[in-house]
């Protein structure tokens, strides 16, 4: 068992903010991630249809037959919370690691959480930083244009359109003096330098998807999961969108090019089977 993979899935490219981590902290582990390329965004999406995207994505993982499986999505996690109690398999999302590393992490007691409008109406993060203390005092804002910039490519700092968005989302926030934000959905950090730059240095920002591979290394040493330490991990990338537009995003995520490993799949049509 320990030499199967670690699946994660994510609906586009933001989960391989959580592969990224899961590379340096594992570094003898085989990835396989699936990023729902064509169906992006989830978070705009019903509850209904989330559920039913999240459970084709976990299917597809199984079928490679992984070890662990992480939604390494804000938006799935939040909704989908079956895959909790229904997978075969271990299982983590987004929300606890990054709920208890803000609670940890805050010296005000003033959180601030970000995410897609499907994770900002489901309180999922609120509700876990206040079953860890409930004296916390936490402000929400849900932020989809956020993906949108993301997944096209529009990620410095510098840019007028990035900083103007930034402004609007997060002005409230910064008025209510937060020193604590969670960056809830894990397209965020992608865009953290231009967060961290209006919020200012003294506001602690939270990576749900670094977090998030964390406690999942510690979910594999925990079970006795880890792979050989003679093994020199890889990863490859499944995607139901073009493989080309992939490649290219792909590589602002992970600082390094990702060229034979990535594949085209249809998901609806694996579903099927
Ligand atoms: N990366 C996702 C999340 O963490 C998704 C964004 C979306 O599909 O709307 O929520």
């Amino acid at each position: 068992m320990s030499e199967q993979s670690i699946g994660v899935f994510d609906s586009g490219l933001g989960g391989l903010t959580a592969v990224k981590e899961l590379i340096k902290v594992l570094p003898h582990e085989n990835i396989i991630y699936f990023g729902d390329t064509a169906r992006v965004p989830y978070g705009n999406r019903s509850q209904k249809t989330i559920r039913r995207y999240a459970k084709q994505d976990a299917d597809f993982l199984l079928s490679k037959g992984v070890k662990l499986i992480i939604a390494a999505c804000g938006t799935v996690s939040s909704v989908a919370t079956e895959l909790y109690t229904e997978l075969p398999v271990p299982f983590t999302g987004v929300v606890v690691p990054t709920a208890t590393a803000a609670v940890n992490a805050t010296r005000n007691g003033k959180i601030g959480i970000i995410g897609t409008s499907a994770t900002i109406n489901s309180g999922s993060y609120k509700k876990e930083i206040l079953r860890q203390n409930n004296g916390i005092t936490v402000f929400q804002q849900d932020c989809p244009l956020f993906v949108s910039l993301v997944e096209t490519g529009f990620i410095s700092p510098d840019d007028d359109i990035v900083r103007l968005v930034v402004e609007r989302y997060l002005c409230e926030m910064k008025k209510d003096g937060i020193d604590t934000l969670i960056l809830g959905c894990t397209h965020f950090p992608i865009i953290a330098k231009a967060i961290s730059d209006y919020l200012g240095s003294n506001v602690c920002l939270i990576d749900s998807g670094r977090e998030t591979a964390l406690y999942a290394a510690n979910i594999l040493k925990t079970n006795g999961l880890l792979n050989k330490e003679s093994t020199a991990g890889s990863c490859s990338y499944y995607v139901t969108d073009t493989v080309e537009s992939f490649r290219h995003t792909a590589e602002i995520f992970l600082g390094k090019s990702v060229e034979d490993e990535v594949r085209h799949i249809n998901i609806e049509q694996v579903a099927l089977q």
